[in-house]
């Protein structure tokens, strides 16, 4: 277990040891967070801001330690734009994401949203109407899809290729003759989101630079006044190969570099990040209910399962978990135990595909131990299907900054 860690593992053993049940739960480090999100804003360039992606994980105390870093959030419903105004009525707010309703780009309307991200020609035609019914003005970017000159490595891809997201941009042109009839809608520039999960900090700045020349060539084309683009989030976190991961000062120090080649000051390039801001403030802990050997595998079975955390299983791949040994056992039963050997962790649901883990050597594990899954701050809980079998929900912990160094010093 690397020290990062360790704050979460201490609350994990405290939390377990005050449960009288097998127990399960999610555990964030706030300071963890502020320090990661503080990072990222210091080494941005100038003409840059970031937002978060609140998808991936709107929970207040994650939502109240970044919004005085960040320069606004990202949402992509109507019940996330109630969510973030009821706590933070004046940071500024984005507005993505596809099938927006009519009651929802009202809703964004009459909000005052700094930018509404159109995605497709449709909602073009019913948000010009709805600002004209209204007697408004919004500024829009229009979130656009367009070729990539690379294939991109990534586990998900909303673009580069035929996919529900976006403007196609070779209807570009036809999508800003339809603007000229709505001069309540401002177009302000472009919104790019075209991956997610990007690790290869040199083929996501290859990616910018291929969205900036092509602005530029748009901006010739077509005489688009770009005054801002938003290159979206999409920055992979490493699960496979945790010691890897995305190299942020790189990327920043080429960015600098990009920028000042292409000399793009006089745009304000803005990132809506959300599993690389959150994901690694946060571990899902569960205990050992059972460990068992089939057709010559072992499996351990934790208490809770895919249904509190789907995410090793929406991204395919074995989720990175350390062992806590747990000395405590006062259970009237033998206490089964796995050693020098490969395990599958699987959860407590009744389908073959609630697995956590598969075929991971350990050196020891027993029943009442905890197994901690580590970057699990992001589309974690968030994503996950709580009510399948109606299961206890995992505890929710946040560890402030005072709190995380209580832990710590125990
Ligand atoms: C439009 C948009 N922006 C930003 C994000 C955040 O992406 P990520 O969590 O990969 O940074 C998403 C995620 O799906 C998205 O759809």
């Amino acid at each position: 277990m690397s020290s990062e860690w360790n704050r979460i593992a201490a609350a994990a053993r405290r939390a377990q040891g005050a449960a009288s049940e097998p127990w399960c739960g999610y555990i964030y480090d706030l300071e963890i967070l502020r320090q990661h999100a503080s990072e990222l804003v210091a080494t941005l360039p100038a003409n840059c801001d970031l937002f978060y992606a609140i998808k991936a994980n709107s929970d207040y105390p994650i939502l109240e330690t970044l919004a005085p870093l960040v320069a606004g959030f990202e949402i992509a419903s109507e019940g996330e734009l109630a969510w973030v105004r009821a706590r933070f009525p004046h940071l500024p707010v984005v507005f993505g994401g596809p099938g927006k309703t009519d009651a929802e780009l009202a809703q964004a309307l009459d909000t005052r949203l700094e930018y509404i991200h159109v995605e497709s020609m449709g909602e073009l035609v019913r948000l010009g109407l709805l600002a004209r019914q209204r007697d408004v003005s919004q500024a829009i970017l229009l979130r656009i899809n367009l070729p990539l000159p690379e294939a991109p490595d990534v586990p998900l891809a909303m673009g580069g290729q035929a996919t529900p997201f976006g403007i196609d941009a070779a209807l570009l042109p036809e999508c800003l003759q339809l603007l000229e009839s709505f001069p309540e809608l401002r177009l302000d520039g472009v919104h790019f989101h075209l991956l997610s999960g990007q690790l290869d900090a040199g083929a996501h700045l290859r990616l910018l630079e291929h969205y900036f020349r092509t602005l530029e060539g748009w901006e010739h084309a077509h005489g688009l006044s770009v005054r801002h683009v938003n290159v979206g989030g999409g920055i992979g976190v490493n699960y496979r190969d945790p010691a890897r991961q995305f190299d942020w000062p790189g990327f920043a120090r080429g960015l600098n570099r990009l920028i000042d080649r292409m000399d793009l000051s006089r745009w304000r390039i803005r990132f809506e990040i959300g599993r690389y801001l959150a994901a690694s403030c946060g571990a899902y802990a569960m205990e050992v209910l059972d460990i068992k050997r089939c057709f010559g595998r072992t499996f351990v079975v934790g208490r809770g399962g895919t249904h509190h955390f789907r995410t090793p299983y929406a991204q395919g791949h074995s989720h990175p978990f350390f062992v806590l040994p747990i000395d405590r056992w006062s259970r009237p039963y033998p206490r089964l135990a796995a050693t020098d050997e490969p395990v599958t962790i699987v959860g407590q649901l009744c389908t073959p595909k609630d697995v956590l883990a598969t075929d991971i050597s350990v050196d020891e594990l027993r029943l009442g131990d905890l197994l901690i899954f580590t970057f699990a701050g992001a589309y974690a809980w968030h994503i996950s299907h709580h009510d399948f079998l109606r299961h206890p929900h995992p505890e929710q912990i946040f560890l402030s900054a005072q709190e995380s160094l209580n832990v710590a010093a125990e």
